[in-house]
């Protein structure tokens, strides 16, 4: 079965201060890491040892994944020194499974990504096309700030454009990929390599079988602060959601599809809006949090007002949801 590859070393630059202590795919949608709901999507398409390519607040991750026996999978972990880019990562990740003498497919996920899209399915259309990689893609209304990838009436991939002021296709590179063992041999070793600038243009270039597989069910990248409130609304699809444990005083109000995650304890007359609060945090009475996020672990004085605010054990900051 497919080896899967999750690419979670990014510095997360355009989520900061979210990511000033957590790494982008740590950050919780439902109360659960991105990646743990990538891990979950995974798993669903039978693919159950997956290799987590890090460098960025590396030690996060093992603490919560460990070897993955909680979910039923196996986890490796690659750790990059210095980041290797998106193409470097992957090929210093499979070097971890000896993928040179390897028949299994490689799928590789970008980190920041949530998708219901059947991967099953994108395995198969790889393998029904005898292609060296196969991407996952999606029409958006404004592609700039993606990979635009054209492909023909086959759906063989025509061209490879990442981030450009006019795309010449709404058809979007999102982030999910099938890579055959072969093609990731060909990734130079130990240098820095982007998959998006340098690997899928060469491919496509030197004629190699590139297919694009379009699916458009749900998928966001939570990259931004604003797009991370809109994953956790769109995931708690109501008021609110709180995890195991927590404990919320009967007059709270708490709405705006605002995510509470687990063993938090909320006091007495508080009111939440459009926020993310995270496991362990404690709340006092008569509390104001609108457009925030609170970090796990933090203690919230009675009588406080947080707007637009992002909290941490030992930061208190001005972010931007919308
Ligand atoms: N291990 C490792 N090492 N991971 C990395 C590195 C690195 O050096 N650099 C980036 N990553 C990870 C990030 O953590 C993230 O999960 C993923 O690679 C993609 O990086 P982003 O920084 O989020 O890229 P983007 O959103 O601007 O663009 C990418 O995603 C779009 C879809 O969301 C590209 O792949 C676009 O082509 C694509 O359309
Ligand atoms: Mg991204």
């Amino acid at each position: 079965m497919a080896i899967g590859i999750l690419l979670v070393g990014g510095f997360g630059t355009r989520l900061k201060p979210l990511t000033n202590q957590t790494p982008k795919p740590m950050l919780p949608i439902g109360g659960l890491p991105v990646t743990e709901h990538q891990l979950l999507a995974a798993k669903k398409a039978g693919i159950n040892t997956v290799i987590l390519a890090t460098s960025y607040l590396s030690e996060v991750f093992i603490p919560y994944f460990g070897d993955g026996s909680k979910w039923g999978m196996k986890l490796l972990y690659a750790v990059e020194k210095e980041p290797l880019g998106t193409g470097g990562a992957i090929r210093n990740a499979a070097a971890m499974v000896g993928f040179s003498q390897s028949s299994e497919d490689f799928v590789i996920f970008n980190g920041d990504v949530l998708s219901k899209h059947d991967i099953a399915a994108q395995l198969d259309f790889h393998k029904a096309n005898s292609a060296d990689a196969t991407l996952h893609l999606i029409e958006v209304a404004d592609a700039r700030a993606f990979g635009c990838v054209p492909t023909d009436s086959v759906g063989r991939v025509t061209d490879f454009l990442e981030k450009m002021d006019n795309p010449i296709t709404n058809d979007i590179n999102a982030g999910c990929y099938v890579f055959s063992p072969s093609v990731i041999s060909e990734i130079p070793e130990g240098k820095v390599i982007s998959i998006e600038r340098e690997t899928f243009p060469q491919l496509v270039k030197s004629g190699r079988p590139v297919y694009g597989y379009r699916e458009q069910s749900y998928w966001l990248d939570i990259g931004t602060p604003a797009a991370l409130f809109r994953g956790s609304r769109d995931f708690v699809a109501g008021d609110f959601m709180a995890g195991v444990g927590t404990k919320i005083a009967s007059d709270c109000i708490i709405t705006g599809g605002s995510s509470i995650g687990a063993g938090s304890s909320i006091g007495t007359g508080s009111v939440i809006t459009n926020s993310i609060v995270g496991d362990g945090v404690f709340i006092g009475d008569n509390c104001t949090i609108t457009d925030s996020f609170i970090l796990h672990n933090c203690q919230i004085a009675s009588g406080t007002e947080i707007i637009g605010k992002y909290i941490s054990p030992t930061e208190n900051l001005p972010i931007s949801t919308q």
